[in-house]
């Protein structure tokens, strides 16, 4: 399908909100750009200000081919250009934005014939973390299991709400996180994770978030994710100071991110947050739309 141009919007996510571990996440208005086009001049070509591969093994490229080759699609060569404003790895999701942006690009270029359940489940297979890849497509606070290889969600988009995102100018590797967890826990603690996350959800659909305080505790991955970033208690007591109904570590972090309300003081958090250089904070909205692909007009 040489000759069509599309570009897709994909939002920064926040994984594994309050106790909700590699199952619960949510959307924010902060985009990666991406056109894509098929070429007939053979091979792939990325354009981006962006500190990354410029050729096949761009991530978005490379899920675009794999997409294309998937769906037997005919091509000859393919045009990327990438505007990102998701930091990399920073705990927002930003290799789940580009494998989305890869697979719905990929199947609208080979003529759309994915199903969006088809489009959620090849985004998991490649991406492995459902609380990203979900919100990213979808928009919202999204709960989400895998069931034989099947991607299972709810939706829901709380009104009235904030995310308040804090990002330090360290990056923290997905893997390295994941590392420091142990293999096995503790039926208490498993039974403290499943009520608390059930309770958050409930919250977060019912608009009861005067329960968020209490619920969005977590015993499965902050305890041991803490120590590895500098400042870690600090950020997050000046962040329940300033007024925000509950905090969590964004994905595998090293960011941060909190619900907050209209009660927030972002004065009180500006002063708190001041001797901690590496760290700027960021208030954004909940993005409900979720990824959004258009062809564009020559
Ligand atoms: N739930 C995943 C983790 C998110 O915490 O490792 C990774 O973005």
């Amino acid at each position: 399908m040489t000759g069509n141009k599309y570009k897709i919007k994909t939002p920064a996510t926040s994984a594994n909100i309050g106790a909700g571990f590699d199952c619960m996440g949510l959307a924010v208005d902060i985009y990666n750009e991406t056109y894509a086009e098929l070429t007939d001049e053979t091979g792939v070509r990325v354009e981006t200000d962006a500190d990354l591969p410029k050729n096949e093994t761009n991530l978005v490229a490379a899920t675009v081919l794999h997409t294309l080759k998937i769906l037997k699609a005919d091509f000859c060569g393919l045009h990327i250009k990438q505007i990102n404003n998701i930091p990399k790895t920073s705990g927002l999701g930003s290799s789940a934005a580009c494998i989305v942006s890869g697979v719905m690009l990929g199947n609208v270029l080979a003529g759309g014939r994915m199903s969006l359940a088809a489009v959620i489940d090849l985004c998991n297979e490649l991406d492995g973390h459902p609380d990203n890849v979900l919100p990213c497509i979808t928009g919202g606070v999204t709960a989400g299991i895998v069931d034989r290889g099947h991607v299972r969600y709810a939706r829901v988009v709380p009104t009235g709400l904030k995310v308040l995102t804090l990002t330090p100018d360290f990056p923290l590797s997905t893997a390295l996180s994941r590392k420091v967890l142990p293999a096995t826990y503790s039926r208490a603690d498993a039974v403290y994770n499943l009520s608390h996350s059930t309770l958050t959800f409930g919250a977060l659909a019912t608009g009861e978030y005067s329960l968020l305080k209490a619920a969005a505790d977590d015993r499965i991955h902050q305890p041991y994710r803490k120590g590895l970033i500098e400042n870690y208690s600090e950020i997050t007591a000046a962040v329940r100071h300033a007024g925000a109904l509950c905090v969590w570590l964004s994905g595998a972090g090293p960011s941060i991110a909190a619900f907050i309300d209209g009660a927030f003081d972002e004065r009180k958090l500006a002063e708190a947050i001041k001797p901690y250089k590496k760290w700027r904070y960021r208030v954004c909205g909940i993005d409900a739309q979720g990824a959004v692909i258009r062809p564009i007009n020559r």
